[in-house]
């Protein structure tokens, strides 16, 4: 009965072929480790972020005089309103956690170069696309730190040459943030850039199925092909990868369960104190800042003393990642065969992003500036200086097999 069913859709659609390409007969190396799940547990929160987000879209209220009420009634009176609230904010926070381990990856065994640059720039327009989604949707419930964070996050714009203070305006809908920029974020988190994000997955995807998987020896699998066409280092990614990821599911959902049901606030990391109360035009919070994803380039922004320079950089500090393909120009391309200046290089540019994640969550000062600059230099100077330090670097001989 089953297999009659399927070759009627197959004669109509390419159900068993699609099936077959991206999971069934997909090869995928044989070697891949923990930095592996990432990719999967991505797709599982954005899915997660689509679901939670059209059944708070079916209580919220986006108007300036109704949006923070909706956000309690959806807390106090719906049905399970409060798990579904909680499974969105902490999945955004979770979003951003599986994101960056995920970028990590690329950078740890070289995942980016040549033939995976288109990959690897999906991944840096769908990371631009999921800064602006989380942007917005913070602005949406209402609260003060809400409407002071897109004040002043919207403001950046004015420091624009010519067109500055126009552009705020036309961004805002208004001389003022109000109720017109609640309505228009409200249709751009809820609908435009979903499509833009879940558009930019599948080419992400495509292209990944495409060129190949890369492992964590850096090692081109399809080069080494056997009898059966197959490469040698491959295995099918059902059920071996499934399998896998499944368990990585596991783990993770034990985590997101924990923070959602023990530590929802997470200390005022995930919910900030000020965004419990409503949103306020005549009381600024007393120290303004953006939830912990952006404050490595929050740090940035505040450690150039102009506006506009501060912005320039804070926005380089994105762009710069889509060169990397071609900054980077050592001869292997797994951390596991490069030499000590690229893995000293890789340690500082990680330990400046966390410094200036801690230092933007602070209230400004001096102390504070100088040890944003100096992170900034230090983020900047990774991918400046690697088109010669990763020349520079000794390689060691990369196996013609994949390792353990
Ligand atoms: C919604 C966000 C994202 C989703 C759902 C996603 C999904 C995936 C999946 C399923 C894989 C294959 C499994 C794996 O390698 O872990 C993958 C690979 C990859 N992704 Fe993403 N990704 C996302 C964001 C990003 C971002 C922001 C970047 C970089 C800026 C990126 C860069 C890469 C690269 C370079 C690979 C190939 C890794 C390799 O083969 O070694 N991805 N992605």
């Amino acid at each position: 009965m089953a297999s009659k069913f399927m070759n009627w859709v197959d004669a109509r659609f390419p159900a068993t072929q699609l099936w077959n390409d991206h999971v069934g007969q997909y090869y995928a190396p044989k070697n891949f480790n923990f930095w592996y799940y990432f990719g999967s547990l991505a797709m599982l929160v954005l899915v997660n972020q689509l679901l939670t987000g059209i059944w708070l879209a079916m209580f919220y209220k986006p108007s300036a005089a109704e949006a923070f009420g909706s956000v309690a009634y959806i807390m106090r009176e719906v049905e399970w309103g409060w798990l579904i609230r909680y499974m969105h904010s902490t999945g955004a926070s979770f979003f951003f956690i599986v994101v960056y381990l995920h970028m990590f990856r690329a950078l740890l065994y070289g995942s980016y170069r040549k033939p995976r640059e288109l990959l690897w720039i999906f991944g840096c327009l769908i990371f631009l696309a999921l800064m602006a989604e989380a942007f917005m949707g913070y602005v949406l419930p209402w609260g003060n730190m809400s409407y002071w964070g897109a004040q002043v996050i919207i403001s950046l714009f004015s420091a624009v040459p010519v067109v500055g203070e126009q552009l705020t305006t036309w961004i805002r809908g208004d001389f003022v943030v109000g109720d017109a920029t609640l309505n228009r974020f409200f249709a751009l988190h809820v609908v435009a850039l979903p499509f833009v994000l879940v558009g930019l997955v599948i080419a992400h995807i495509m292209a990944l199925h495409h060129v190949g998987s890369n492992n964590p020896d850096g090692i081109e699998i399809k080069a080494n092909k056997g009898a059966d066409g197959h490469p040698v280092d491959g295995i099918r990614f059902h059920p071996y990868y499934t399998v896998k990821d499944l368990f990585g599911v596991g783990v993770f959902l034990i985590l997101f369960a924990g923070v959602i049901f023990f530590a929802p606030t997470f200390g005022g990391l995930f919910l900030e104190v000020d965004n419990f109360s409503p949103a306020n035009p005549s009381v600024t919070p007393e120290h303004i800042k953006p939830s912990w994803y952006f404050t490595p380039f929050y740090a940035m922004l505040r450690a150039v003393p102009s506006k506009g320079g501060g912005v320039i950089v804070m926005f380089s500090a994105v762009f710069i990642l889509f060169f990397l393909p071609w900054l980077d120009r050592s001869r292997v391309k797994s951390i596991r065969y490069k030499g000590i200046i690229f893995k000293v290089a890789l340690t500082l540019f990680a330990v400046s992003f966390l410094s200036l994640a801690y230092l933007g969550l602070q209230a400004p000062s001096d102390g504070v500036k100088l040890s944003a600059r100096i992170a900034t230099v230090t983020y900047f100077l990774f991918f400046l200086l690697m088109p010669i330090y990763s020349k520079l670097d000794r390689t060691k001989p990369v196996p013609e097999r994949v390792t353990g």
